[in-house]
């Protein structure tokens, strides 16, 4: 496994954008699962698109621990310009949703150690109908330079697919042509496959730091399973092109939200972990369960996802509801291993393996701890029975240590 990825990724085969970013997944905030399109400021001002909604999630970011535990950018998404460019053809953000001014925003968030996203479109117009970037692409990379913003997602909306190698590239080269780093979130590869053309993913991790390759998320299980799903089949080779520099986007966490048990919180989280995803939380931070907020600052869990070798995990079999994935850490000869139960019959499910069945067949046995509690679980030759019960729609995510 590890050759193989030294192959795709150390020795250069496939060479990642050279801005410096997202040598591990991004961590931080993105609105759009929670916050959406939402104008209302009249009756609802601490919701609304506006600079409040991203200033006071970057005060809970500080003030509880997040951005010390790596969430860092602050990400605004659709729906914060105006409706027109200014005299110049640039863009303005809403005057009334953001009086201060963009510049002002990011440099709110750097006084305060974050980092400021903003999003854009590929095509005429945004998917909500604000000003796109097409025809005006160095245009906004400059301007986007000039407000010291720190990452762009570049939706695909009310634009050709076909035209999209093109596109795209050209505005990582406007990006880079500003000599800000700016870290390049496509949305490029998604768009094509919706209507079936092949990405290039070469060309995608050359110009892009993450990219998305499905469907938005949603505040459900079955959209969460779905994202497993798709990434578990596998068809584009995703884990192949993933490592420092760039990496797939499974799309939002929405851990904290409404539509998830608490140990499908966890099952995302874990998963996602797994997968090296963009830690991007889509939840109201300042209104957050305690239980939901420990599992978003796991540090074990975060390291995982965090890990150097930037990995991402595989699903190695399936059996039934059973999932079993695996993902290479950089200390030679480890592993995080998941199995995933998405039976929802109310009961656990006893799971029996072996260390030859995760993957690790080592001569000598492996030590396995589990990871959000910490808790050892065992020693364990390569032929010899563990079991675990594992809630319905649940995680069991451990990590696994060779023994020499
Ligand atoms: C622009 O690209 C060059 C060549 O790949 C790279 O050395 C440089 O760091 C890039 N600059 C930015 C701001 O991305
Ligand atoms: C910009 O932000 C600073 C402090 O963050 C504030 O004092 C200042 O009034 C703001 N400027 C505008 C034009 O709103």
């Amino acid at each position: 496994m590890h050759q193989f990825l030294c192959l795709l990724l150390l020795c250069g085969v496939v060479h990642g954008l050279n801005n410096g970013l997202a040598r591990t997944p991004p961590m931080g905030f993105l609105s759009w699962e929670r916050f959406r399109c939402n104008l209302d400021c009249k009756t609802d001002p601490e919701n609304c698109v506006s600079e409040h909604l991203y200033k006071s999630i970057a005060d809970v970011i500080v003030a509880e621990g997040y951005r010390d535990l790596g969430y860092e950018y602050v990400n605004i998404d659709d729906c914060w310009p105006a409706e027109d460019r200014d005299s110049e053809g640039r863009l303005q953000p809403d005057p009334d949703r953001f009086p201060s001014g963009m510049k002002n925003l990011s440099q709110y968030m750097h006084s305060k150690g974050l980092k400021l996203g903003i999003y854009e479109d590929f095509g005429k117009k945004t998917c909500a109908g604000y000003p796109g970037s097409e025809f005006f692409l160095r245009t906004d990379a400059n301007t986007f330079a000039d407000w010291e913003i720190d990452l762009l997602k570049f939706d695909g909306c009310n634009s050709d697919p076909k035209d999209m190698d093109v596109g795209y590239s050209t505005m990582s080269k406007f990006l880079n042509l500003t000599t800000r780093p700016m870290l390049f979130s496509c949305e490029w590869p998604g768009y094509l496959r919706a209507v079936g053309i092949k990405p290039n993913y070469q060309a995608i991790r050359e110009n892009c730091n993450i990219w998305r390759n499905y469907n938005d998320i949603q505040d459900s299980w079955d959209s969460v399973l779905s994202i497993i799903n798709f990434y578990g089949q596998n068809k584009g080779n995703f884990a192949a092109v993933a490592g420092p520099g760039g990496f797939n986007d499974p799309d939002e966490l929405i851990v904290g939200d409404f539509g998830l048990s608490y140990y499908q919180q966890k099952a995302q989280f874990g998963m996602w972990a797994m997968l090296a995803s963009p830690l991007f939380i889509s939840a109201d931070l300042r209104n957050i369960k305690p239980e939901f907020k420990a599992i978003l600052q796991n540090k074990r869990v975060i390291a995982i996802n965090q890990d150097p070798l930037g990995a991402q995990a595989t699903r190695l079999y399936e059996a039934g509801p059973i999932q079993v994935w695996l993902k290479p850490l950089a200390v030679n000869g480890t592993y995080a291993v998941a199995i995933l139960n998405t039976d929802n019959q109310g009961m656990p499910t006893k799971v029996t393996l072996t260390p030859a069945q995760i993957g690790v067949p080592n001569p000598n046995g492996i030590n396995i701890t589990e990871t959000f509690d910490n808790v050892h679980v065992g020693a364990f030759k390569p032929g010899q029975n563990f079991t675990i019960p594992i809630n319905p729609t649940g995680i069991f995510l451990a990590s696994v240590v060779p023994l020499s």
